[in-house]
């Protein structure tokens, strides 16, 4: 086989940049080593930022978000017992949605498997050979037998266990940092608590109130970072979500079945450079964030997104310009996701090591972002997502001459 980019991993970032390669009129095959129903029904993230709706809609897979997800125009900070409002749109005009990751996976499956894909699932044992030359190559075996596809490049895009990030390990330096708790993440057939997520501080350790639908939410607690799921029975789970809650808002926390449960560790991790001869690494195969900040998919998307420029670049012109940035254009907006989620993590969680200073000064924090109008609008900036104003303007520019494009149209820039 041949393609023009070989991409390793159905995951969001794999699967947009074969779809935006496939808008710039580039060809690419996709290799997961998981099933395309595996993939599909994975609970990860939830949380888009405003660019990205702009994007799912600009790309023309946006149809199904713009009437499934749950446009939200802030969040609620809870400590000492009272929920604080950021309102986004007041402070910075831009909102989120939460519109579950596997609901976008399937969307752009859907989309590349109509346009032609090819998406390769089930592969075993991909390797990654010849970056350094002019043809690199990916090695697999599917349905039993031994296949290589020749490329221009290769998008190692195969999340933070992959196999393209130590491929090139020698050349690389990581930076990371882990953090002495994860999370307990459940998801429950039960009515929201709130009409927006709830980012809770207590001293029983942090909670999340998440959403997937009317009748669907997810929730989070602060646990230690090796917890067994086994030993968290569904009423122990409620019971620690309601403590802690404030007062008000436990009166209002609805049970349900719990349908899913399952703990992550925390981490911060980049490598640099994102880079190495005709390999480029995108999303979790180059960086991890701890999850406080909803940043990772939104990341992962970024990355592709100056991927897939730099690549229409040189297929376009031969010029080799972007393709050379890419890895520091990628880190500048990424070192900006790893300070905001390290931010939120360390203010809102509860640490081992902390003594009574560092908790008054936790709610210090707190009673400073919630009550600052500087403060709260630079949560909300980070939060709902630094501008990618740059690439989505050209990506318009070009609308015309792409049909597959749909109209520049988001609900919320109506309001
Ligand atoms: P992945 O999703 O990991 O995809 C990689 C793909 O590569 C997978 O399909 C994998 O099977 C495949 N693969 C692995 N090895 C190989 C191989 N050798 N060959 C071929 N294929 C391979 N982010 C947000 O933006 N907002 C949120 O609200 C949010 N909440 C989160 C909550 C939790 C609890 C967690 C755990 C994460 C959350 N994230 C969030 C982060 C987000 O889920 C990840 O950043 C995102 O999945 C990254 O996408 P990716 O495509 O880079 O990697
Ligand atoms: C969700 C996950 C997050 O980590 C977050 O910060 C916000 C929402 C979610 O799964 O809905």
């Amino acid at each position: 086989m041949r393609t023009q980019v070989g991409i390793v991993g159905a995951g969001p970032a794999g699967l947009m940049l074969s779809h935006l390669l496939h808008l710039a009129g580039i060809d690419s095959i996709v290799i997961e080593t998981r099933s395309r129903q595996y993939c599909e029904a994975r609970v990860r993230a939830g949380l888009i930022e405003q660019w990205v709706i702009n994007l799912l809609n600009a790309t023309g897979v946006g149809a199904r978000m713009r009437k499934e997800a749950l446009f939200h125009d802030g969040i609620k900070l809870s400590f000492n017992d009272e929920l604080h409002h950021i309102d986004f749109r007041k402070l910075v005009r831009r909102g989120v949605a939460i519109y579950g990751q596997q609901e976008i996976v399937k969307d752009l499956n859907a989309r590349r498997l109509a346009d032609g894909g090819p998406l390769l699932f089930e592969a075993e044992a991909v390797t990654i050979e010849d970056i350094e030359g002019t043809q690199p190559k990916i090695h697999f075996r599917h349905r039993g037998a031994s296949q290589m596809i020749a490329c221009d490049f290769v998008a190692g895009c195969d999340g933070f266990h992959g196999i393209s990030r130590p491929s090139i390990g020698k050349v690389l330096t990581g930076f990371d940092r882990e953090y002495p708790f994860g999370w307990l993440g459940i998801l429950a057939n039960a009515k929201p608590v709130d009409d927006e997520l709830i980012y809770a501080y207590h001293e029983r350790g942090f909670a999340l109130f998440s959403v997937r639908s009317d009748h669907v939410v997810r929730y989070y607690l602060q646990c230690a970072p090796d917890e067994d799921a086994g030993k968290w029975s569904d009423d122990r789970i409620w019971s620690e979500l309601g403590a802690r809650l404030p007062e008000k808002a436990r009166k209002r926390l609805k049970t349900g079945k719990i349908t899913e449960k399952g703990v992550t560790a925390m981490r911060s991790f980049v490598c640099e450079p994102m880079q190495h001869g005709r390999l480029f690494l995108a999303g979790d195969s180059a960086h991890i964030v701890p999850p406080t900040g909803a940043k990772g998919m939104n990341l992962a998307f970024a990355d592709v997104c100056v991927l897939s420029q730099a690549l229409t670049q040189y297929y376009k012109s031969k010029r080799e310009t972007l393709l050379k940035s890419y890895s520091a254009t990628c880190l500048r907006r990424i070192w900006q996701g790893q300070r905001f989620s390290w931010w939120m993590t360390q203010m809102l969680h509860r640490f081992s090591s902390a003594n009574d200073f560092d908790m008054r000064r936790q709610l210090a924090e707190l009673d400073y972002v919630a009550n600052s109008e500087a403060a709260s609008k630079a949560l909300a900036e980070n939060y709902s997502g630094l501008p990618m104003d740059r690439f989505l303007t050209e990506l318009r520019k070009a609308a015309p001459k792409r049909p597959a494009i749909r109209p520049w149209r988001i609900r919320h820039s109506l309001k």
